[in-house]
Order: structure tokens, then sequence, then C-alpha cells
């Protein structure tokens, strides 16, 4: 049974309700309680609270961005673009929020790491298996991937799952071949568990995609491969602002996952997204 009262107390039809039997309605949707009670910090540091929720926020955005992709991938199989399109787009302005949320981090000091770095002990980001099922989404598969997860069967499970699942980019290609475009047999039935390779003959399928963008057969295929670039980009934004944060906070020295730290992370950033979407553009 609820009650409404307004700010005196006494009742109003205007004012929110006040009386719940149990939790709140909002705390059983929201699980606030369970969400802000999640920060078992690792030292005394008053810096390390933010390093862990800015953390925290970066997996929450990383599940829903996860949820896009899968929905975008499952909406190309079955030759809907636009419910495709829209989850896309969607994941456009989640990304940006991931990206925002650097900022908090962005400018650390190695005497502000430093103040809780060992509390870490090796804990790193590398092990997160939400950001690997979003790589894995975008084609960048690795068994080995798997390897830190294995304690972890519920997590292992899921990322076997996604490494033998089409990626996203997958789903792309095998709808560009559907559509008539000449995707080589090979890339369509490539090893889902390998990481995508570039191919000079999707190459050539953007570029003859992006000569003619306003061909009513494909203009929606062209669309779809702008939208993708997007997504391209901000992911290499989200790297980079990683590696100029990581830069600023320990300079060269080795990570908490035992990688030899920025130099690793340089490397990575450099990995093009969507690869032939970003080369045929040098054709077109
Ligand atoms: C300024 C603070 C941070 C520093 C200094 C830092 C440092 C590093 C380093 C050195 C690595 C390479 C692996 C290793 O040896 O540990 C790494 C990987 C990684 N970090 Fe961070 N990190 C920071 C913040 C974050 C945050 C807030 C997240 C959000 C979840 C994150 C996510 C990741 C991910 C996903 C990887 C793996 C990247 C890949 O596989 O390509 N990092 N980080």
């Amino acid at each position: 049974m609820s009650k409404t009262l307004d700010a005196s107390g006494v009742g109003g039809s205007e004012t929110p309700n006040l009386d719940f039997d149990g939790t709140t309605p909002y705390e059983d949707y929201v699980q606030a309680d369970v969400l802000t009670h999640l920060q078992h910090l690792r030292s005394d540091d008053p810096g390390e609270m933010v390093f862990l929720v800015t953390t925290q926020v970066m997996e929450l955005w990383f599940t829903v961005i996860v949820h896009e992709w899968e929905t975008a991938a499952k909406a190309l199989r079955e030759d809907r673009i636009q419910v495709a399109m829209d989850a896309l787009k969607r994941s456009l302005r989640e990304l940006e929020a991931l990206n925002a949320s650097w900022r908090p981090l962005a400018q650390l000091t190695p005497g502000q790491f430093n103040a809780y770095r060992a509390a870490l002990g090796e804990g790193s980001g590398f092990q997160s298996a939400m950001y690997r099922r979003m790589e894995f989404l975008l084609g960048e598969k690795s068994a080995s991937m798997l390897v830190p997860h294995r304690g972890a069967p519920r997590v292992h499970a899921e990322l076997e799952k996604a490494l033998h699942e089409p990626s996203l980019y997958d789903e792309v290609l095998r709808l560009l071949a559907r559509r008539g475009l000449p995707v080589p047999e090979a890339v369509l039935n490539r090893d889902l568990s390998q990481r995508y390779e570039p191919s000079p003959e999707v190459e050539a399928v953007w570029t003859g995609l992006y000569a003619a963008p306003d061909d009513n057969e494909t203009v929606d295929l062209h669309r779809l491969g702008e939208v993708l670039t997007d997504v391209a980009e901000l992911v290499w934004r989200w790297r980079n602002d990683h590696l100029v944060a990581t830069r600023r906070a320990m300079g060269a020295k080795t990570g908490t996952g035992g990688s030899a730290g920025v130099t690793w992370l340089e490397k990575r950033a450099t990995k093009n997204v969507f690869p032939e979407l970003w080369t045929a553009r040098s054709y077109v």
C-alpha cells in the first residue's frame, strides 16, 4: 500500500509517493543499492575512488555497446537494415559518453597514480571480458584472450560463444554478398574464431559503394558503411585516449597486467577497425 504526501505531509495528488511496503520500485528496477556498494577500495588514497568508479562506469558502457552491436548483428542477419542502423546510431552516442568518461582520469600524474597503483596488484583492464567482447564483435578475435578467464566459467563460456560467432563486420559482409556484391567465398567462409584479415576484393566492394553514394540500389549500404566508419573512429578515439592517459600516468613503465605498457598499447591502437572502410577511401 502506498500513500501520497505533499511537502508538509498532507495528502495531495501532485507530490511523489513516499510510502512503500518494501524497497522502492526505483530500487527494484535500478538496484542502486547494489551498484553504489560495489566500490571496495584497496588503499587510503582519496583519488582511488574516481579511478575505480570510472572503470566501473566504462564496464557498464561496454555492456550497453555490446548489447547494441549484438542487436545490430542479429538484425543484419535478418536483412532488417533499419533496425541495425538504429542500434548502431545509438551506439555512437554511447561511445561518445564512454569516451567522455576519460575526463576524470585523463590528467593523472605519476604521483597521483602511484598512490594506489600497488593496490591494484596484477589487475588490469586487459582482463576486461566485456571489452574483449567488444573487440570480438569488431572482428579482433583471438582464442588466447580467453585464457585469463579460465577460472570464471560463465565469463569464459560467454567469451567462447562470442569467439565462434560471426562478428558485426562478418554480418555486414554477408549482407553485402546477399545483395549481389562480389564478396569472396574465402571471406564469407572464413574461420570465425580468427582475427579478420583485410581483403582487396572487399576493399573494391566498398570503393564501388563509395563511388556511387546516391545509387538507389545501394544507398542504404553506403549509409551503413558511414555509420560503421563512425563506430570505428570512436573506438579508435577510446584506444588513443587510453594510451595518452596511460602515458601521462606511468610513462614507459610496464603495465600491472604484465605488458610493456605504452609501447604495447601503441601497437593495439594502430589496428584499423573495419579496415577496408578506411583503405577504400584512397580509391574513390
Ligand atoms: C590512467 C589509468 C590507466 C592506466 C595507467 C592504464 C594502463 C594500462 C596498461 C599499461 C595496459 C596494458 C596491459 C597491462 O600490462 O596492464 C592497459 C590495458 C587495458 N586497459 Fe587500461 N589503464 C588505465 C585506465 C583504464 C580504464 C579506466 C579502463 C576501463 C575499463 C581501462 C581498460 C583497459 C583495457 C580494456 C585494456 C586492454 C586493451 C587491449 O586489449 O587492447 N584502462 N591499461
